[in-house]
């Protein structure tokens, strides 16, 4: 069992420590905001924060996090709204 903090609240999975945390947060997980894309570490569309420092989480061990915070788009709202940042990308249709 693998247990750390996702987006303020207390998770556990029953995961095999080498397991990539990407897919641990997809399908274990049930979060949406990293993508994968290379599977690489090149092209960043699985980039979480891992205690505020960003990471790829598609070559992160997820035994990586154990105790620590991870932070995915979903854990950047308050309230439901989307931060600042976020919503400078929605006013300007950006990607
Ligand atoms: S999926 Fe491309 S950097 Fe992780």
């Amino acid at each position: 069992m693998i247990s750390f903090r996702l987006n303020g609240k207390d998770v556990s999975v029953d995961a095999p420590e080498e397991a990539d945390l990407l897919y641990v947060l997809l399908n274990d997980l049930k979060v949406n905001g990293p993508k994968l894309g290379c599977g690489r570490a090149q092209c960043g569309s699985c980039t979480v924060l891992l205690d505020g420092e960003a990471i790829r989480s598609c070559v992160t061990p997820t035994k990586a996090a154990e105790g620590l915070e991870v932070t995915t788009l979903e854990g950047l709202t308050t309230d439901g709204r989307p931060s600042r940042l976020q919503q400078a990308f929605i006013d300007e249709q950006a990607a």
